[in-house]
């Protein structure tokens, strides 16, 4: 969505009822309880000594704790309407992957690999799904004795009837919540999550270093919470250089120049097309030492964060369009990660070894991790 009132509109909407610090910190037992969940089922595998493929294990996670955060419903249930959703949104996710050549060649509707009519298709789906979940709650709605779960969806559907918010229509909440906030939230959370997970395998000396500080900030037994993250300077800083080197979006939103600009000496004319590279920044050797290495420490005695105002490190975009999900993310990267590495150790399975474990990348929409990470974890 271009810049515009609506987009002014929904941006504020977001940032007053899901991201800001309240919101997050009335609905954090959501989170929690659904990480217990996560490590719980961790914890049956590490009795059978079984691997875990990472990204299954965090987009189930990530997408129930989505679901839950903002329409109360947890779509990583067993029920069937939330296996259907759960595989039209891998689907997505899977289609969203692979390199669209069509992008590169900006002729009209170019879709050679037919990946743009199978997500239309996959789209409209999970619209229909939603579609009922909404009409349901508009039902509980109606209905006297109706007690608010003041949740996203809700305080949505209220202004759209109060008619105060500039075309928030049925279609516009539905796209808002489902491309924007889920497929926008899950695929950068999950990957990043991934990446992290198979940057410490391969740097064990830094898995120990983190674990360590884990068990001295919150004790053997103890879960991790979102208010103990300011304490594990260790952990943030793991999280920081994952997103240095693996930035989920590395050319970030496509801007467009609103007027003839001069940039260094390069003039570039009005209605241009600018891409960021947030991945060759992160990687820069003028401006990062040994930058191809994972080394967390460069963050340890550092200011340097991830919220736009350092131009060295925009994993999640700067300016206006900055993510508006950065509060979330990093509440969730945290627990889950934390969580992961606390409760268990973890080793590579079939004897591969740090050295040979498959680093490479693949990109679509997203970059991701080309091989699934699969470890075995091994409880404390
Ligand atoms: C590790 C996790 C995440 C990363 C790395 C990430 C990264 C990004 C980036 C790079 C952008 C474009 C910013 C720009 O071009 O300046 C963006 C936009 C956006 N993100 Fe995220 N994001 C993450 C998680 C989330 C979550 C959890 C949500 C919501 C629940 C979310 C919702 C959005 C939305 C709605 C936009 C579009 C904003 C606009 O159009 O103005 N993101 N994200």
């Amino acid at each position: 969505m271009p810049v515009s009132t609506t987009w002014r509109n929904l941006r504020k909407i977001c940032n007053l009822h899901i991201f800001a610090t309240p919101k997050l910190d009335a609905n954090q037992y959501l989170r929690r309880s659904k990480v217990e969940q996560l490590l719980a089922g961790v914890r049956e595998s590490s009795l059978i000594g079984e691997a875990i493929e990472i990204r299954q294990a965090a987009f189930k996670t990530t997408l129930s704790l989505i679901s839950n955060t903002i329409f109360s419903i947890d779509l990583a249930d067993s029920t069937h309407a939330s296996e259907e959703f759960r595989e039209i949104v891998q689907g997505i996710m899977e289609e969203l992957g692979k390199p669209n050549f069509g992008d590169y060649f900006p002729i009209a509707n170019l879709d050679l690999q037919g990946i743009r009519r199978r997500v239309a298709i996959l789209f409209r789906k999970m619209m229909d799904l939603f579609d009922k979940m909404v009409d349901e709650r508009m039902e509980l709605r109606r209905m006297n004795d109706y007690i608010s779960t003041d949740d996203f969806l809700d305080i949505l559907l209220q202004l759209s009837h109060q008619g105060n918010s500039e075309k928030l229509d049925r279609n516009l909440i539905k796209h808002l919540i489902l491309v924007d906030l889920v497929i926008g939230a899950i695929e950068t959370t999950t990957s990043t999550l991934e990446w992290a997970m198979a940057e410490l395998l391969q740097n064990p000396k830094v898995l120990q270093e983190a674990r360590g500080e884990l068990k001295q900030i919150i004790g053997e037994g103890n879960l991790v919470e979102e208010s103990s993250i300011t304490c594990l300077p260790y952990l943030q800083a793991i999280v920081k250089e994952t997103m240095r080197l693996h930035p989920s979006f590395p050319l970030l939103l496509p801007r467009k120049a609103e007027a003839d600009i001069e940039i260094h000496s390069f003039v570039i004319p009005k209605g241009t097309q600018l891409l960021i590279n947030a991945w060759a920044i992160g990687r820069d050797p003028k401006f990062w030492e040994e930058p191809d290495l994972f080394r967390p420490e460069r963050f340890i005695r550092s200011e340097m964060d991830v919220k736009g105002r350092d131009f060295g490190l925009i994993p999640f975009g700067g300016g206006r369009r900055i993510c508006p999900g950065l509060p979330l993310a990093m509440r969730m990267l945290h627990l889950m990660l934390g969580g992961l590495i606390h409760s268990f150790d973890w080793k590579l399975e079939n004897n591969i070894t740090p050295e040979s474990l498959d680093m490479k990348d693949k990109y679509g929409l997203f970059l991701h991790k080309a091989q699934p990470l699969r470890i075995i974890p091994i409880s404390n």
